[in-house]
């Protein structure tokens, strides 16, 4: 699934369950030591497939530690994200002379438990939902951008390495295309000799799931433009 949705310098691995001889590192087995069985099964299998994306990219086995704020810490030259939730585990990793940033979410296509779209949309975003939803009832609307914002946020904390609140950034879901647009509504940083405005995103509903993805090419004149299908 998830091969569908990033451009082919990304190296994307996905589990639909927990291969059964993950081998940890010590580093990492010590920081999930104390955690419980689910916790410690998808942060082993979301590295499993991590390091088999950085093999192919050439890179060897190594650690891959919750660092800052629980961004990955990846191997010098590497940019990455990882995700995992019920019955799904992924990474995408790639080049940094080919991505500047990746970001990476995996939901269940349910509705947002209650309550929770009013603290992660804005009136706007609400009214944007409800039509998508009048015009079609699947996938769930609110959980896809409550998904695409979780993107956001692994895609903007390794450029800034700050917090971005959930209502810090205004997302349109684009049903055509499958992709999604996120406006940053606070300043966002200096890459590549541009200011970053926001994001282009891209995501897939299947199998109970979805997906969302940013993957923002380094040569890109604008971060805003990337990562639509017919670039
Ligand atoms: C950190 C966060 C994005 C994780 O998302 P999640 O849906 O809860 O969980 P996921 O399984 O999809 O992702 C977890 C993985 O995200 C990665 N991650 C955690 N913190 C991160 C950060 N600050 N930056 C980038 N990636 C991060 C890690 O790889 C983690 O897996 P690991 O602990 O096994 O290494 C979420 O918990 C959070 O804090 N969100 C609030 C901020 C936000 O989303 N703002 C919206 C801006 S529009």
């Amino acid at each position: 699934m998830l091969a569908d949705i990033v451009p082919p310098e990304v190296a994307a691995d996905e589990a639909f369950g927990d291969p059964p001889e993950v081998v940890l590192f010590p580093e990492e087995e010590a920081v999930v030591a104390r955690a419980v069985d689910k916790r410690r099964r998808e942060f082993a299998s979301a590295r499993a497939c991590a390091r088999a994306g950085l093999a192919r990219l050439g890179v060897p086995p190594v650690p891959i530690l919750p660092g800052l704020r629980g961004a990955p810490q990846w191997p010098p030259g590497i940019v990455g994200s990882m995700t995992h939730c019920a019955g799904y585990r992924a990474s995408a990793v790639a080049r940094a002379g080919d991505m500047l940033t990746l970001g990476l979410d995996a939901e269940p296509d349910d509705s947002l438990p209650e309550g929770v779209l009013d603290a992660v949309a804005s009136a706007d975003e609400r009214a944007a939902l409800e039509a998508l939803a009048s015009a079609a009832p699947a996938p769930s609307w609110d959980r896809l951008l409550f998904s695409a914002k979780e993107s956001v946020y692994k895609a903007w904390f390794p450029l800034t390495r700050r917090w971005l609140g959930f209502k810090e950034a205004a997302v349109t879901i684009n049903p055509a295309d499958g992709t999604f647009d996120a406006r940053l509504l606070v300043e966002g940083p200096v890459v590549d000799g541009r200011r970053l405005t926001g994001f282009t995103g891209r995501w897939l509903a299947s199998d109970g799931l979805i997906l969302t993805a940013i993957a923002v090419p380094r040569s890109s004149p604008s971060a805003r433009q990337n990562g639509r299908p017919d670039e």
